[in-house]
């Protein structure tokens, strides 16, 4: 295989550098993407007379035969070339013979590997907006099916309010929204061009950049060139929004690992979504959810590897930066792995809604209910929580449910209780009270239901 370079060698280079310093093994990813630039490139080079016109046509038909073989899983890589862009730039070689060498003109490496992982990016965050908007799409018509279900929700991992079902679950859709919103933002810094910065400094050739950016569909160019070969921010910041996607999914996971365990028994993952145990017969384990919580933990890895590859780099192109594909490819599988799971998952997902009603039987959970009761009669916050904590204690000493407290007992603590005060302690009146904007109240769950 040639290389690109190698006119002011005199010897070979050791394999044991040739094996080192190749990246083909993670880049061959951008095989699309490197021809698609090339041949935007070679229309610019033809259209401003840097190279001959029959000569640019050429290279464009040739890299459009090879683009074919790649789309279709034909093209053959090479795996002890040194990078996509050796391989591509030899196939090209192959196909039209002398013609190709004018293609790599006002080009280097440096603008070339920036442009193709943008556009990479620019796909791979299209296609995981998409993958985002299906997952909560699945969480919604679960929340819909299941809307009348109520479940105790936890601060602390201890009981607090009853809340519906379906409003945990839309609280996640509210942070995929969020994720959706940064995957958008960030897709205004990736979605400017680098070609046509060349190695470091631009060139003398007489490019048209704007020319390029609307054939591959950049919103803008670049305006500096030694940011433009030198900088891997957009990386970090991709996988850092990917990072925040998977610590929301991790959440998700760590809600339904618990809900779904036996304490609970809430949910039922269903087979399809459920692994077995080796040893114990009975066990129906949520390896699934486990992965997916994992998986942040990967996320967050790949962030701090581009992170500190990128830290104190002087500028310009380095090559170190090579390193940044491996950590970005895996973090755009990962997460798309973890979308494509979490939307199958919720399709099969089962709801015990008696099990759910059972996590109720304890009336302690009405205790702000019994407070807001005694502040809406004009009594202040804090002497309607000392009274409603006192009331607990006594109901507990005694071993008596809330609702097994006499109206007599309860007007020892206040006498603005009257027997309506018994209506407050079940969990559908506890979460029809909570009509505040954003609140679990059926009525307003049911809202946001629409609006989403
Ligand atoms: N494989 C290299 C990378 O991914 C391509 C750029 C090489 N440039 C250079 N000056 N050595 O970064």
């Amino acid at each position: 295989m040639s290389k690109m370079w190698g006119g002011r060698f005199n010897k070979k280079t050791d394999p044991l550098v040739e094996e080192f310093t190749r990246s083909i093994q993670f880049d061959k990813k951008l095989a699309e993407y490197d021809c698609l630039g090339s041949i935007a490139h070679a229309k610019m080079l033809g259209k401003c007379r840097i190279v001959p016109k029959k000569h640019a046509v050429k290279i464009v038909s040739g890299l459009n035969s090879i683009l074919k073989e790649i789309k279709s899983g034909k093209f053959k890589i090479d795996a002890s070339s040194e990078d996509i862009h050796t391989v591509i730039q030899n196939a090209l070689d192959k196909k039209i013979g002398k013609s190709s060498a004018m293609l790599h003109t006002a080009r280097s490496r440096n603008d070339q590997v920036s442009l193709d992982t943008r556009m990479y990016c620019k796909d791979k965050l299209n296609y995981l907006i998409g993958l985002i908007s299906l997952l909560k799409a699945s969480i919604k018509v679960f929340s819909r099916k299941n809307i009348d279900v109520i479940i105790p929700g936890f601060t602390h991992m201890q009981n607090a309010q009853p809340v519906l079902l379906a409003h945990q679950m839309l609280a996640y859709c509210d942070m995929f929204d969020r994720d959706m919103e940064r995957i958008k933002d960030t897709m205004k810094r990736v979605d400017i061009l680098p070609l046509g910065s060349c190695a470091i400094s631009g060139t003398s050739l007489p490019i048209d950049r704007n020319f390029v950016a609307k054939e591959l569909g950049f919103s803008k160019v670049s305006s500096n060139s030694m940011d433009a070969v030198s900088d891997r921010d957009f990386v970090v910041e991709i996988i850092s929004g990917l990072a925040i996607l998977g610590m929301h999914l991790s959440r998700l996971s760590e809600d339904f690992i618990i809900l779904s365990s036996q304490g609970f028994g809430v949910l039922n993952l269903g087979d399809e979504f459920s692994t077995g145990s080796s040893m114990m017969p009975q066990k129906k384990n949520p390896d699934v959810l486990e992965l997916v919580r994992g998986k942040a933990g990967t996320l967050y890895g790949n962030l701090i590897e581009v992170l500190t590859i990128m830290k104190g780099l002087p500028l310009t192109y380095n090559r170190d930066m090579q390193l940044d594909k491996e950590p970005l490819f895996k973090a755009v599988e990962t997460v798309e792995g973890s979308l494509k799971v979490m939307t199958g998952l919720f399709k099969v997902l089962k709801v015990n809604k008696d099990n759910a009603l059972k996590l109720l039987e304890d009336e302690s959970i009405y205790a702000t209910d019994v407070m807001e009761y005694l502040v809406k009669k004009g009594i202040p916050l804090k002497e309607a929580h000392d009274i409603t904590g006192k009331i607990l204690s006594y109901s507990m000493d005694r071993k008596l449910k809330l609702g097994e407290v006499s109206l007599r007992e309860l007007r020892i603590f206040s006498s603005e209780f009257n027997k309506d005060v018994y209506g407050l302690l079940n969990p559908g009146k506890s979460v029809s009270l909570k009509k505040s904007y954003g609140g679990t109240s059926p009525d307003e769950v049911r809202k946001k239901l629409k609006n989403e």
